[in-house]
């Protein structure tokens, strides 16, 4: 069975087609390189000992995409996860963000209907739910005004997946991650931020190594035990797991719905003094970090409520923070001895 992996040389992107190609899988990769390396197709065949097929293209490229499709005849499904992410550039640059995750998402559900493969893995987030009223937050929840242009562009490809296959033979599963973090145990691939990261363990492991000089806790006056923000951090290991066995069920006809949404955390939350106290003590290194003012659009807490995921797709997060600490640690020593 031969999966298209959209936006494979990415972080989440890379370690699911490990994960498929481990579980039989073959893969071809699209992405236009925007947010990763080719040698990132490398490193997978490193791991794993096989090559997956890689494409240079840009998925807003309606004819370019419409060709990709007819030259690739024999796709069982396809996992989409090519996306632009930053949330605080999609406040600069709405259109952008528009233009690249709807295109991009419209290009190849035409592609899939037009030549009749099915089915659809979606990367969504669990941005969508905003700041739930009830936590854990399961799948029911209401759907919020989103709090960015990019979480805008989730809601909306939701909606978009949602409406494509009631008229179409395409089924679907949208994936709401909540914090992926943490990389492949090799240490040969993990999460590549450009430039100054945005998201907590990049800025933690960069400022741990000496890169960037400290680390700043965003608020200290939220509602929660320690004052800090509360997020449901999630292995991208075991993210990836997640994937291979979404497209199992749907290759197997055995989802409820024409399309299904399944929250993937690990049902856990953790405030940003717990973890980093949990990065000191898993590496015994001393963090230098000060509180400073909350960071706009932040959400004061957020935590998955798994029941569903672990009941229906018999799926469970394994890896605990320490471990997800310890796996972003050995990258940052990988990246620096590079
Ligand atoms: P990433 O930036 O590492 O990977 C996305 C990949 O898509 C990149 O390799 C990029 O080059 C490629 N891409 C972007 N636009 C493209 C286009 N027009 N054509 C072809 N390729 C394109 O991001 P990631 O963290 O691996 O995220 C993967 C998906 O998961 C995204 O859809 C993201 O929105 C979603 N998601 C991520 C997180 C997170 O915290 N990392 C959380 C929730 C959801
Ligand atoms: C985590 C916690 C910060 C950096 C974002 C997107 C969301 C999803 C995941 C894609 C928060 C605090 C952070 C720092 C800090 N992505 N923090 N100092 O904001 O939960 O979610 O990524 O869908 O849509 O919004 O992740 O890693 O940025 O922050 O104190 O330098 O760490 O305030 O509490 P976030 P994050």
């Amino acid at each position: 069975m031969k999966i298209l992996v959209t936006g494979g040389t990415g972080y989440i992107g890379s370690h699911t087609v490990v994960e498929l190609q481990q579980n039989g899988y073959e893969v071809v990769i699209v992405d236009n390189l925007s947010n990763s390396h080719a040698e990132v197709v490398d490193r997978i065949e490193e791991i794993t000992g096989i090559r997956p097929g890689f494409e240079n293209l840009d998925l807003t490229n309606t004819e370019k995409t419409a060709d990709f499709f007819k030259r690739h005849k024999g796709l069982s499904g396809a996992i989409h996860f090519a996306a632009l992410k930053a949330v605080g550039e999609s406040v600069d640059k709405p259109l952008l963000y528009y233009k690249n995750n709807i295109g991009s998402l419209i290009n190849v559900l035409q592609g899939m209907n037009d030549n009749n493969i099915s089915p659809i893995v979606f990367s969504s987030s669990c941005t969508v739910y905003g700041q739930p009223d009830i936590l854990p937050v399961t799948e029911k929840a209401p759907i919020k005004k989103a709090l960015s242009p990019y979480g805008h562009t989730k809601q909306i490809a939701e909606e978009i997946i949602e409406t494509t296959v009631a008229t179409s033979s395409i089924k679907a599963i949208l994936l709401r991650y909540f914090n992926p973090i943490g990389a492949h145990e090799s240490a040969l691939i993990g999460e590549l931020p450009l430039g100054v990261p945005n998201n907590l363990i990049p800025f933690l492991t960069q400022t741990a190594i000496g890169i960037r000089e400290m680390l700043s806790v965003f608020g200290d006056d939220y509602n929660t035990p320690d004052g800090t923000a509360i997020r449901d951090y999630i292995h991208v290991v075991d993210l990836a797991k997640a994937h291979v066995v979404a497209i199992d069920r749907l290759l197997n006809n055995k989802g409820k719905s024409k399309v299904e949404m399944f929250n993937l955390g690990t049902g856990n939350g953790f405030s940003v003094l717990e973890v980093i106290n949990s990065f000191e003590k898993t590496t015994g290194v001393k963090l230098n970090y000060k509180i400073v003012e909350r960071r706009a659009g932040d959400i004061e807490k957020v935590w998955a409520d798994t029941t569903f995921a672990n009941s229906e797709l018999g799926w469970k997060a394994e890896k605990g923070i320490d471990e997800m600490m310890r796996s972003a640690w050995k990258w940052e020593l990988a990246l620096a001895n590079n």
